[in-house]
């Protein structure tokens, strides 16, 4: 349909009509039956049902295409309903976590996993995802930072960039691409001590130069959706704010799609004391210009009265209705109102070879070595055993994967089968304990030891056996599925106790250790590094998990992940990011003195830093090299060095550069990455890598409120992490 048509078809449309496309309803209103507001009133129910613009939670093609159906019958326009879901790292074919994905500083195989995902969905009947999440993260009690690609703006912002190209593709009206809704603007992930739905207290240039950069990238890839978030930012509701949403996401993201609330957000804001009663809400979210109200009655029992009482203006409402309008155009659903879905097309994609294939190499590139004593990976030993609670567990993948099927994924034990199923390896298999203590409160349910399953301690005696029978030892630890996701702060950000006495026991028998960490956020490893001859960090996995795991303890393939959030000594550390400010005493590099910014009992830097991550062979990296010194404004300095692999077999390395300005305007961190590259390289085998320096790269939010870049000194460093210091001088001289 074409603009004028579009246009058209708002001017035809009555009041009521255009108030609700601004309204979305939870799918199981569309359930046969169901009440949608809670509330005895059949007509009402009927009739927001028959009216509303949008819902989310529905899949399966047939169902889809049901309702579809029956909801154009009766819609006075015959205006097709929009099918919204969570699919955020998978569809039935899942991927890593977003953390995950971020671990594997890929963008293409994050693109590509995109795309699947959308493939699959689409063929499902989905029409937009809620996906990607931008939020920044540096608190690891918070249990979102799962849905994150971590603590770097760059990284961040690399990464959101490559999911929305990879859901929407060229053209989201191509019936194998979604549209994309970037989420939760703006600085979700900054809420107080980690507690979800909190408020994010940051100052104008911290907001500009580390919480928005990632969601602007998803913008500038053209997500045609943005979702408001549940915090207050500086005091003010996100839903509610007018200076977040008009002027910075509207006029200088220039973002001209869809806005739509989270999940009861609008209505959120009289409980936060912002709003006076949910038609004081509704004004102030149109007011800040939200589009859709997700599962609230603030816009469908108020925008009608705010028109009569002329504080809205049907222009106002007008607008948003338009580019409601705009988003079902693009998508095609005029001329086709399933976006191709269809049984027999969902069939033919659905956990293709090539989708599983595509997702084992994220989960390879996913996992974080960070250790590797006396190369004790690859597995080398006749008889290994897989002890612990995921050595055999399904529930590989992460939160919001509601649509898959668990029964889908291929355990570690699965892929070993594969894997040593013609060798003379022989493996053998025990659970050693249960994944949590039993009683232990999820919040969504109290985790029980099922009757059948069987007891600690029976379970810990058949774990010793094994391991007394074993060369090597593969632990196989994680925290529960459910203690990450939405609603999942931690004060304790360790391993569950019966998992912490299991390996106490294992690393007691001193055998071989190798130990894999299922997480959905950097946790407190406790004497884990030191105990264990291997550590390895497979976050949620998804449906490949074990595949990708046993490519890598195998050897068949050399681990690549970096963290992309930093793993602290202990959760008194938290928030951390490597990207701090120096301090005016920083703490010296040899003993830490009295009067340096220090803890008492712990040290300041993180245990893990951003960026780290062995290989199975070893890198040198020489002095950076400058080809010149002094960079002008429309220059470039190239900064190179040469990579070495000096082990012994073929491994890829990420190589990253990181910037210091030495002095500014303000205070500039002690490091920020500005570009990474990867080199695959052959044992003895030597590679030069460059990356040009220019003065957009160097720009930050100034005194002068507003991005610029400062004369003066600058230190680049590159290297395998953040906590490189092989770095050289250079200076900015723009005039
Ligand atoms: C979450 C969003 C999600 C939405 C819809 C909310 O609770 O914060 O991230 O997209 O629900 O499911």
């Amino acid at each position: 349909m074409n603009e004028t048509k579009l246009k058209q078809l708002l001017d035809e449309m009555s009041l009521e009509e255009k108030i609700m496309q601004l309204v979305q309803l939870p799918g199981w209103a569309y359930e046969e039956g169901a009440a949608v507001t809670g509330l005895a009133d059949d007509a009402k129910n009927e009739n927001m049902k028959r009216l509303a613009g949008s819902t989310l939670g529905i899949y399966g093609a047939d169902k889809v295409k049901k309702i579809q159906d029956e909801y154009m019958k009766n819609h006075p326009h015959h205006i097709p309903l929009l099918f919204m879901l969570d699919v955020i790292h998978g569809h039935k074919t899942v991927f890593p976590c977003p953390l995950g994905q971020g671990a594997t500083f890929d963008t293409e195989v994050v693109r590509k996993g995109a795309s699947i995902q959308a493939k699959e969905a689409a063929a499902d009947g989905v029409q937009v995802t809620f996906s990607p999440m931008g939020d920044l993260v540096r608190d690891a009690r918070w249990g979102r930072v799962v849905e994150s690609t971590g603590e770097d703006p760059y990284l961040n912002g690399l990464m959101v960039s490559a999911m929305v190209k990879g859901y929407q593709g060229e053209d989201v009206s191509d019936p194998d691409h979604l549209a994309s809704c970037v989420k939760h603007f703006a600085a979700y992930g900054g809420a107080v001590a980690g507690r979800d739905y909190n408020n994010v207290e940051v100052s104008e240039h911290t907001l500009r130069e580390q919480y928005l950069p990632a969601y602007a990238e998803g913008i500038k890839a053209g997500a045609k959706l943005v979702m408001t978030s549940f915090n207050t930012l500086n005091g003010i509701p996100s839903s509610g704010n007018t200076y977040l949403m008009r002027d910075i996401l509207r006029k200088e993201m220039q973002f001209d799609g869809v806005l739509i609330s989270d999940w009861g957000a609008i209505a959120e804001m009289e409980s936060w004391g912002f709003a006076e009663d949910l038609k004081d809400a509704a004004d102030l979210a149109m007011k800040a210009g939200v589009d859709i109200d997700m599962c609230t009655e603030a816009y469908s029992g108020n925008l009608g009265k705010l028109i009569e009482e002329g504080k809205l203006s049907v222009d106002g409402l007008n607008e948003a209705v338009l580019r409601v309008l705009k988003l079902k155009n693009d998508l095609g659903l005029f001329e086709d109102p399933y976006h191709g879905a269809s049984d027999e097309k969902f069939k033919k994609v659905v956990l293709s070879n090539e989708s599983r294939e595509i997702a084992r190499d994220a989960v390879r590139k996913s996992l974080v070595l960070l250790e590797n004593k006396k190369n004790a990976l690859p597995l080398s030993g006749k008889r290994i055993a897989f002890i612990g609670p995921y050595a055999n567990e399904k529930n590989l993948h992460s939160t919001w994967a509601i649509s898959c099927d668990p029964e889908d994924a291929v355990t570690i034990v699965d892929a070993a089968k594969e894997c040593y199923g013609d060798s003379d390896v022989v493996f053998r298999t025990a659970q050693g304990c249960n994944m949590l203590k039993n009683g232990t409160d999820l919040g969504m349910g109290v985790y029980e030891v099922k009757k059948e399953k069987k007891e600690n301690e029976k379970l810990l005696d058949e774990a010793i056996d094994l391991a007394e029978w074993a060369d090597e030892i593969v632990l196989c630890l994680g925290e529960h599925i459910g203690q990450s996701g939405e609603s999942t702060s931690r004060a304790m950000i360790d391993l569950p106790k019966p998992q912490m006495k299991l390996f106490k026991e294992m690393a007691d028998m001193g055998k071989k250790i190798i130990t894999l960490v299922f997480c959905g956020r950097p946790l407190d490893l406790k004497k884990i590094p030191e105990k264990s001859d291997a550590l390895l960090i497979c976050f949620r996995p998804g449906t490949e998990g074990g595949h990708g795991i046993m490519d890598v303890l195998s050897g068949k393939y050399s681990p690549q992940g970096k963290l992309p959030m930093s793993f602290p000594w202990c959760v008194g550390q938290e928030p951390l990011n490597y990207n701090a400010y120096n301090t005016g005493r920083p703490k010296p590099q040899q003993r830490p003195t009295i009067f340096t910014t220090r803890y008492l009992d712990c040290p300041n830097e993180a245990r893990y830093p951003f960026g780290y991550g062995l290989t199975y062979s070893d890198f040198e990296v020489s002095k950076v090299e400058l080809d010149k010194k002094v960079l002008g404004k429309d220059d470039k300095i190239t900064a190179s060095v040469t990579v070495k692999n000096t082990g012994d077999s073929a491994a890829t390395e990420t190589i990253q550069l990181y910037i210091r300005d030495m002095a500014g305007s303000r205070v500039r961190p002690v490091k920020e990455l500005r570009g990474f590259k990867k080199v695959s390289l052959s044992a003895g085998e030597t590679e030069k890598v460059s990356f040009d320096i220019t003065e957009d790269m160097l720009r930050f939010y100034t005194i002068n409120n507003c991005w610029d870049s400062e004369d003066g000194k600058f230190t680049v460093y590159i290297g395998t992490d953040s906590a490189t210091l092989n770095g050289t001088e250079f200076e900015l001289k723009k005039q």
